[in-house]
């Protein structure tokens, strides 16, 4: 069975997500649980019923549209992403596995054709985590990896609870959680990477994925005069976190396996021109596909951090944001997937994912795969991320050749 995909159709889907949250420079902020969010998630469940599919929304806010199949007892092919962003968000991290999936399922109707399997699509809650930890948090959830009441207590920098700010936008449904188990799971995403790109490579196969490791960092020290408190005598909560900072930065070269380490929040009280920090806070995130070095690494960092708060006296408070094992993908469907992207006889290239996604967490229960464009410059978590239109059509064509044939699997 085969459906031809209308890369200019897949084109006017993302404009029209991208209107939604749209930010200065042509990128999206649709935070998770946002407004925007919510608004993205209507906008999405009515194009799925537009396209004949049933929708449910579940406990922690999954979007699951559903194209029935010719024997809807079997389990279903399910594709998809998130459509969360991060505040500088681009217009394709996520959006492009989502709306790639929608294609889909148009492009078999366009075809009249009716798959054995449901073709099941799934928009992810909170995948990005830059509102509330851990990051992925729909996925788990769908996958019983963390239960919907836990995921919902998270709370952001402001202290709103991410179940109270999903119940005000609205982004919460009743449907089940865990969700039931798809036959198999296909992610198109960009690379989010210089990779493909600078080595001029069509799409990437993903092997892997890299293991997460976010930590928050809290340093209490006292604030006072900046121009009469001797050096000797200060308790300085900013200085500390800034050689912390330094030292994150240095981090990788000490370990092996590629290893990459990044402070994205730092925040100082009562942050003044004339005043020592009293607090400050931070956040480190650390990746590597070794975890034996990623947790080698979290922990060395641990007592560096607390000899230079001591030698400061400062004190050092510490919480795990989120942890995710390095991840590989089945190598069955892995296969598969490279089959499909050898025959567009286009550049091909196996690689590991160095962001997080929701096809790891699927990954857990059923047999998952991904595929990646390339991204023009690397440019991710960027308003300027950009795919090329010939590639974006190229990889939704490859998604919709694996999940056809997946979906003709009788039992
Ligand atoms: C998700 O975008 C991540 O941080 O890997
Ligand atoms: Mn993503
Ligand atoms: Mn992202």
């Amino acid at each position: 069975m085969r459906a031809a995909i209308d890369t200019e159709r897949l084109l006017g889907s993302l404009d029209m997500l991208a209107q939604i949250g749209a930010i200065d420079g042509g990128g999206c902020c649709r935070l998770a649980y946002s407004d925007e969010d919510a608004t993205g998630r209507r906008w999405l469940a009515s194009r799925m019923r537009m396209l004949d599919m049933e929708v449910r929304v579940d406990a922690v806010g999954n979007v699951i549209g559903r194209f029935a199949g010719r024997d809807d007892r079997l389990p279903a092919v399910m594709l998809g992403s998130h459509i969360d962003t991060v505040r500088t968000g681009g217009r394709y991290d996520g959006n492009l596995g989502v709306l790639a999936g929608l294609e889909v399922v148009a492009a078999l109707r366009d075809s009249g054709l009716r798959p054995l399997r449901a073709i099941e699509v799934g928009a992810f809650a909170n995948e990005e985590g830059a509102r509330f930890a851990p990051d992925m948090m729909g996925s788990l959830v769908y996958i019983g990896g963390l239960s919907a009441e836990d995921a919902l207590a998270a709370v952001d920098v402001d202290g709103v609870r991410a179940g109270d700010a999903a119940q005000a936008s609205g982004c919460l449904g009743d449907a089940a959680t865990p969700g039931p188990v798809p036959h198999a799971f296909l992610e198109l995403h960009i690379e989010q990477g210089p990779i493909l790109d600078r080595e001029g490579f069509d799409l990437g196969v993903v092997e892997a994925v890299q293991g997460i490791c976010w930590q928050r960092y809290r340093f209490g020290g006292v604030s006072n005069h900046a121009g009469t408190t001797p050096m000797s005598m200060r308790q300085d909560a900013g200085y500390v976190a800034m050689r912390v900072g330094a030292l994150v930065r240095e981090l990788p070269a000490r370990y092996p396996g590629q290893m990459v380490a990044t402070v994205g929040v730092l925040r100082l009280q009562p942050e003044l021109v004339n005043v020592v920090p009293r607090r400050a806070e931070m956040t480190i995130d650390l990746r590597n596909v070794d975890r034996e070095a990623l947790l080698a690494a979290r922990d060395d960092l641990d007592a560096e951090i607390r000899a230079i708060a001591a030698a400061e006296g400062v004190t050092v408070e510490r919480e795990s944001m989120a942890f995710f094992d390095p991840f590989d993908f089945d190598p069955g469907i892995v296969e598969r997937v490279a089959h499909h992207c050898a025959a567009t006889g286009r550049r091909v290239r196996r690689m590991v994912s160095g962001a997080g996604h929701d096809a790891q967490i699927l990954g857990r229960v059923a047999k998952a795969a991904m595929v990646f464009v390339p991204s023009v410059g690397g440019l991710s978590h960027n308003v300027r991320e950009h795919t090329a239109a010939e590639h974006l059509g190229l990889g939704a064509q490859v998604i919709c050749d694996v999940a056809l044939e997946l979906a003709e699997e009788p039992a």
